[in-house]
C-alpha cells in the first residue's frame, strides 16, 4: 500500500482508534479496524524457528505453542560464520511463517556477549559487533524474503538477565558506538527490518522506549531506518514519552497506556502528528504482509527438519583433536556415556523455547547413519538433577573400559543457563566433570560432545583427546554429530566467542550484574577478544578458533595500495588452499590493528575483525578470498566529532586463524580527512603544538626561544638528562613556560595562542 493510502486511512481514524493501534490487541496480535478493513496479523518468537501460540499466551515459553523446526541457536549459528546457510535458514523460518499466518518473527536476537554468564548468550550471536550484524542481516533477509517481517532484538545494550527490566547498562558514548550499537547499524543498513525491538534495560539512565537519541537520532535519522520499533514484551514505561521518542508499538497490549495517549494529545502534550506517523507505520506493517500473503506456503517439517541437520553440520565447532582421535571409524567399539547421548539439550528455556515435532539424538541417529557399528550407551549423569551419582559414573566408566572409544555428550543442563537469569560460574555440573574424568581414567581415547550455550571452563581438557563443542545445536543436532564424529562431514566452525580459562579473566569480571541496578561498563571496547589480544592474556580457546580434519594454507596477501586516503576503498585479497586430502570450509578472517600508541593517541584494541568469509575447497583447491575495506574498518568513533574518525597512521591488515594467531600481515598507511577541532588556550601542553602541522611549524620558527639549541653539557651526575628535559617541556603547559624560559613571556604566549586558533 502506497505512503498515501496509509495516510488517507490514518486521517479516517478517530482519536481513540489511533490510539488502540499503539499497543497489541492481546500478547501476540496487532489491533485490526474491520471499518476500513484494516486486517489483523499476528507475530511470534523467535528467533531460531517459531514459538506460535495459538492458544494460551504467554513470553516465556511456559504455555504449548504449534509444533515447529527448531533450528540451531544463535551461540550455533554465530560460529557457522556463514551468512548464506544463516539466510537459508531465514528462508525456510519465512516460509513456514507464511505457511502458519504470522507477519512478523520476533528475531533474530543479536546482543553482544559482553560475559559469558549472561544467561541468554545461547540465543545471540557474537562478542563481535561485525559478526554479530552480518549474521543478523542473513538471518533478516532470509526471513524477509519471504515477506515475512522481523525484529532485530533487544535494542540495546541488554547483555545480562539479572533485573533487566530495571537496571541501566552505564556505557561511554565511543563504546556504544563501537560495540553495543555498531552490531545494529550493520543489520539495519544493511537488511533494513520491518521492526526493532526495543531493550528493557535503561541506557545511561533513561529506558531504552523513552530515549528519543537511540530510536529517532541514531536509529532513524542516522543509520536510515524505515520500520516501526516495538517494545520487548512489558518493556514501556512512559507511553506519551515513548511515543515522542519514536517507539511505535507496545507490546503485548492491550495495556491501560489507551487513556494517555488520548489525553496528551487533548491537552496539547502529545502532537497528533506523532501518533500519526507510528500509527502509518503500524498500518504499513500489517498491509506489507497482509498484501504479500502466500497461502499456499507449506510448512515442509521433514524439508526444514533436514535443512536444521544441514545447519548444525556447519556450526559445530571442533575444538580439541589429539592424535587425529576424530574422525571416528566404525570398525571401532565406541561407547557413548552422557544423556545427551540419547536426549541432547539442543536449545534453551524462555520466549524461544520451540515445541519441537522431531528431536534427533547421537544415538538414534547412529543407528541410522552407521549400523554397522558397535555403539554401546551409558547414562552417566541425570540432567535433572544437580548431583554426583557415582553409580552411573561407575558404569560409565566400566562401558568405557570396554570400548576401544569413549564418547561423552555432555553439556549445560536447562537449569544452568535460561533467560530470565544469569549464571554464577563457569563450570559444568559437578556430576558432569566427575563423570568426564573417570571415564577419561577408564579409557584414554576420549572425546566430549558439549552442548552449552556459551563458554565454560573445561578443568578436565587435558585428560581427554577430543572435544567437539556442538552449542545448542537444534533439534537435529544428533545426526550433525554423527556426521562429523565418524567423519562423514568436515567440522568448519569457529567460536563467535572468547573461552577464557577462568570466570575471572573475563574483562567485565568486576562489573558485570551491576550495584544497584547500575552496569558500570568500564572496560569499554575491550570486550572479548579485543581485551584478551590486547593484554595478551592466555585463554583456553580464542574467537575464530576451531579445527577442521583438512590442513589451509594461506598465501600471496596482496593490498590495493600501501597508503590510501580516508574515502578511498581498500582491496584485500588472499588465496587459500586445501593442502589436506578431505574437502572442507574454512573461515578466513581479516582483521585490522594499529600497531603501537601515538603519544596522547587513542586507545584501541590490537586488532578488530573487519571481514570474513566461509569457502568451501576441495582437496587441493586454491581460492582467492577478497575483501573490501572502507573508512570505518579504521575509524574509531570521536567523541569530540561525535562522528566516526580515522588516525593518520600506519595500519596492520591481518589474516588470522582466530584472534590470536596472524598468518600474514600487511602495512597500510591511512591518512584521516576528518579534523578534530581544538581550541588552544594557556593550559595546553607543548606536547600538543608538538603533534599539530601547524603547531611544529610555529615551533620551529621560535627554536631559538623555545629552547630547540644545543642540549645543556650533560655531566656524569647531571639531574636532568635531555630525555627528560625533553619529556618535561612535551608535557609542559604553555602557562608554566614563563617560569621556566626567560626570554618566554606571557604575552607572547597570547600571541601565540591566538594564531593556532586562528583560521588557516
Ligand atoms: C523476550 C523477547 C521475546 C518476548 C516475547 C520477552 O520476554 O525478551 O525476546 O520476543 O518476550 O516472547
Amino acid at each position: 500500500m502506497t505512503k498515501e493510502n496509509i495516510q488517507a486511512l490514518v486521517n479516517q481514524l478517530t482519536l481513540e482508534e489511533k490510539a488502540a493501534f499503539c499497543a497489541g490487541k492481546d500478547f501476540w496480535r496487532l489491533v485490526s479496524c474491520p471499518r476500513l478493513s484494516i486486517p489483523e496479523v499476528m507475530v511470534s518468537d523467535g528467533p531460531h524457528g517459531l514459538r506460535a501460540q495459538k492458544k494460551a499466551q504467554d513470553n516465556l515459553g511456559i504455555n504449548d505453542s504449534i509444533e515447529a523446526v527448531c533450528f540451531p541457536a544463535g551461540c550455533a549459528t554465530g560460529s557457522s560464520f556463514d551468512r548464506n546457510l544463516v539466510k537459508e535458514i531465514g528462508s525456510a523460518i519465512g516460509t513456514e511463517a507464511q505457511a502458519v499466518d504470522l507477519s512478523v518473527v520476533l528475531g533474530p536476537a543479536m546482543n553482544i556477549k559482553r560475559s559469558p554468564l549472561c544467561g541468554r548468550n545461547f540465543e545471540y550471536i557474537s562478542e563481535d559487533p561485525l559478526l554479530a550484524g552480518d549474521l543478523a542481516a542473513a538471518l533478516i533477509e532470509g526471513i524477509q524474503s519471504k515477506n515475512i517481517g522481523t525484529s532485530p532484538k533487544h535494542f540495546a545494550a541488554n547483555s545480562q538477565e539479572y533485573h533487566r527490566m530495571s537496571n541501566s547498562s552505564n556505557i561511554d558514548e565511543r563504546t556504544l558506538r563501537e560495540i553495543y550499537l555498531a552490531n545494529f547499524e550493520r543489520a539495519v543498513k544493511k537488511a533494513q527490518p520491518w521492526t526493532i525491538m526495543n531493550s528493557y534495560n535503561k541506557i545511561n539512565g533513561t529506558y531504552t522506549c523513552e530515549d528519543k537519541w537511540l530510536l529517532t537520532d541514531v536509529l532513524r535519522d542516522e543509520w536510515g531506518y524505515q520500520g516501526l520499533v516495538e517494545t520487548d514484551w512489558g518493556a514501556m514505561d512512559n507511553r506519551v514519552a515513548a511515543l515522542k521518542a519514536g517507539c511505535d508499538l507496545e507490546m503485548p497490549g492491550p495495556g491501560d497506556n489507551r487513556q494517555a495517549i488520548i489525553d496528551a494529545v487533548q491537552n496539547g502534550m502529545l502532537s497528533e502528528e506523532i501518533l500519526d506517523i507510528s500509527v502509518a507505520r503500524i498500518l504499513d506493517l500489517i498491509f506489507k504482509y497482509t498484501e504479500n500473503r502466500e497461502t499456499s506456503a507449506v510448512f515442509d517439517y521433514e524439508k526444514d527438519h533436514a535443512l536444521a541437520a544441514k545447519a548444525a553440520e556447519q556450526c559445530l565447532v571442533l575444538l580439541k583433536n589429539d592424535d587425529a582421535i576424530l574422525p571416528l571409524k566404525t570398525t571401532q567399539k565406541a561407547a557413548f556415556i552422557g544423556q545427551y547421548a540419547q536426549k541432547p539439550r539442543y536449545q534453551g528455556g524462555g520466549s524461544s523455547h520451540i515445541n519441537s515435532f522431531r528431536v534427533e539424538s547421537a544415538l538414534e541417529a547412529a543407528a541410522e547413519l552407521i549400523p554397522e557399528a558397535s555403539v554401546t550407551y551409558a547414562r552417566g549423569f541425570d540432567d535433572s538433577v544437580d548431583t554426583v551419582d557415582p553409580v552411573l559414573i561407575a558404569e560409565a566408566a566400566e562401558a568405557a573400559r570396554a570400548a576401544d572409544i569413549a564418547v561423552v555428550f555432555a553439556g549445560l543442563p536447562d537449569s544452568y543457563e535460561s533467560e530470565g537469569y544469569d549464571r554464577t560460574h563457569l563450570r559444568m555440573p559437578m556430576g558432569q566433570e566427575m563423570l568426564i574424568e573417570a571415564v577419561a581414567a577408564a579409557n584414554p581415547n576420549t572425546v566430549v560432545v558439549l552442548h552449552n550455550g556459551s563458554a565454560i571452563e573445561m578443568p578436565w581438557l587435558g585428560k581427554v583427546k577430543g572435544v567437539l563443542e556442538a552449542y545448542l545445536g537444534g533439534q537435529a543436532v544428533g545426526r550433525a554429530e554423527i556426521r562429523i564424529l565418524y567423519g562423514m562431514a568436515n567440522p568448519s566452525g569457529r567460536l563467535a566467542e572468547s573461552f577464557p580459562l577462568r570466570l575471572e579473566d573475563t574483562p567485565c569480571y568486576l562489573d558485570f550484574g551491576g550495584e544497584d541496578d547500575e552496569i558500570r561498563y568500564s572496560e569499554g571496547v575491550f570486550v572479548g577478544y579485543r581485551y584478551y589480544t590486547s593484554r595478551n592474556m592466555p585463554v583456553l580457546f580464542p574467537f575464530g578458533y576451531g579445527l577442521s580434519y583438512t590442513d589451509f594454507a594461506y598465501s600471496d596477501l596482496r593490498v590495493s595500495a600501501e597508503a590510501i586516503r580516508e574515502s578511498e576503498p581498500l582491496t584485500v585479497s588472499v588465496d587459500v588452499t586445501n593442502t589436506g586430502n578431505r574437502a572442507g570450509a574454512e573461515v578466513v578472517q581479516l582483521y585490522v590493528g594499529a600497531k603501537g600508541r601515538k603519544p596522547n593517541g587513542i586507545i584501541r584494541p590490537v586488532r578488530e575483525l573487519r571481514g570474513f568469509d566461509k569457502v568451501y575447497l576441495e582437496p587441493g583447491e586454491t581460492r582467492t578470498v577478497t575483501f573490501t575495506l572502507d573508512s570505518r574498518a579504521f575509524a574509531v568513533w570521536n567523541t569530540t566529532l561525535h562522528d566516526w574518525y580515522v588516525d593518520t597512521r600506519e595500519y596492520t591488515v591481518e589474516i588470522c586463524a582466530n584472534a590470536f594467531d596472524v598468518l600474514l600481515s600487511a602495512p597500510v598507511t591511512v591518512t584521516g580527512e576528518k579534523v578534530i577541532p581544538y581550541t588552544y588556550t594557556m593550559n595546553s601542553i607543548v606536547g600538543r603544538l608538538m603533534h599539530d602541522p601547524k603547531g611544529a611549524a610555529i615551533l620551529e620558527n621560535l627554536k631559538e626561544v623555545f629552547g630547540g639549541g644545543e642540549p645543556a653539557p650533560e655531566g656524569e651526575d647531571s639531574a636532568v638528562s635531555s630525555e627528560m628535559a625533553m619529556a618535561m617541556m612535551e608535557g609542559m603547559p604553555l602557562r608554566s613556560l614563563p617560569g621556566f624560559v626567560d626570554s618566554i613571556k606571557k604575552p607572547m604566549l597570547e600571541q601565540l595562542i591566538d594564531m593556532l586558533n586562528a583560521d588557516s
